[in-house]
């Protein structure tokens, strides 16, 4: 990798594909990959098409155990407590529907929750004929302590497993997971943390937080391919759970389970040490504090003008920050997807807008190719 850019911001944006007329402002939507990792990514390409046999029966083995372990020092824990999976939708899943529920057990989560991995809990306790308990927390949150006595409110005996979102989607809220974690655990339940935007947002050590499995994507803000999730699970815990598709490795334990699930294409896992290099290069953690700080600054900036208010206290955002829309009335999905829509359409700037807790918010993401000027086109909008 060449040597650390002189400065971040636009003059940076050639190094992803982005469209040039387009505002980008929604790296955390499906992150975005840097030519260096697509170009990387496509010498693994052509790599295995010159011997797919020689490449999948030889030599794929060692090279995703090699994957694995960048990744693993990248995050402090050992190789072989790492898999990689497609997505967090797919890391998730794989230990819920792994897990047996019976009537009578509760699954607890957030209403913070990504909607997907709340209806991947839905299903595996209705099929078990347990419950799907929701801890309600409100936008915008007060404080970390009001998200514990939220959840505190809603653990009991009765809780065998607890979701975390270490950052949540719509409302970009870092939560206080290691004391969500402390707290169930302690309540007898085990604990799996939907990381999905935590790697290469925000310093990461996912046996620190305290969860029995993590699940993370590195498509996101570590800028690997797209298709490039992991999941970490302490030992004692790997032999509960298993891929979603069952395969030649089945029995053979945690690493040889995940590591086949039948042919896929596995470059997105193969270019991780490149993007991981990639993110070092561009500063590593001095990145994600410049990105949080930025983040920030924009996101009190646009509520200041508009006289609304963030999603929750300044401190609890990383490089994202959800801030209020100066809109009444109606705050319905469908009204945030128009809004999004014409932003792209009108405006030119792509941003998500959700719809939460009776109001409209913009959530906006800052990479290492934004800049100030990125969000105060948004300011004058309203
Ligand atoms: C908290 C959370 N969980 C899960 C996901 C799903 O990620 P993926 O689509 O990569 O599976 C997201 C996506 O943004 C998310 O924010």
């Amino acid at each position: 990798m060449s040597a650390p850019p002189a400065a971040l911001g636009a003059a940076l944006r050639p190094e992803w594909p982005l469209d040039p007329a387009v505002t980008y402002l929604n790296h955390g939507g499906y992150g975005v990959t840097p030519n260096a990792v697509l170009q990387e990514q496509e010498v693994w390409r052509r790599r295995i098409e010159r011997n797919p046999t020689h490449f999948f029966a030889e030599e794929l083995p060692g090279l995703l155990r090699q994957a694995a372990a960048a990744l693993a020092g990248h995050l402090g824990v050992r190789g072989e407590d790492v898999v990689f999976v497609d997505n967090a939708t797919t890391g998730c899943n794989a230990v819920l529907r792994a897990l047996d529920f019976v009537p009578g057990d509760e699954i607890l989560i957030t209403s913070l929750a990504y909607g997907a991995i709340a209806k991947a809990a839905r299903h595996v306790a209705s099929r078990g004929g347990a419950r799907l308990v929701e801890a309600e927390i409100p936008l915008p949150v007060a404080d970390d302590a009001a998200i514990i006595a939220a959840v505190a409110a809603r653990l009991g005996p009765r809780t065998r497993l607890a979701i975390f979102d270490h950052v949540a989607s719509h409302s970009a809220l870092v939560l206080p997971v290691a004391d969500l974690a402390r707290l169930a655990r302690g309540a007898g339940a085990r604990v799996l943390i939907d990381g999905a935007h935590a790697p290469g947002l925000v310093p990461l050590d996912p046996a620190a937080t305290g969860a029995d499995w993590y699940v993370g994507n590195c498509h996101k803000w570590l800028m690997a391919p797209r298709g490039c999730g992991f999941l970490w699970a302490e030992p004692p815990l790997q032999r509960l759970i298993h891929p979603l598709a069952i395969s030649h490795g089945y029995g053979a334990g945690f690493t040889a389970e995940f590591d086949w699930t039948g042919t896929r294409d596995p470059t997105p896992f193969l270019a991780l040490p490149a993007a991981l290099a990639f993110h070092r290069r561009l500063g590593g953690e001095a990145l994600m504090a410049r990105n949080t700080v930025l983040a920030r600054a924009a996101a009190r900036g646009l509520a200041e003008g508009w006289r609304t208010g963030l999603g929750g206290p300044e401190s609890s955002f990383a490089a994202m920050a959800t801030v209020r829309l100066p809109l009444a009335g109606e705050a319905s999905p469908e009204r945030a997807l128009a809004l999004r829509r014409r932003l792209a359409d009108e405006h030119r700037i792509e941003v998500a807008v959700n719809a939460e807790s009776g109001a409209l918010w913009l959530r906006l993401a800052v990479q290492a190719y934004n800049e100030p000027a990125d969000y105060q086109r948004l300011a004058g909008l309203w």
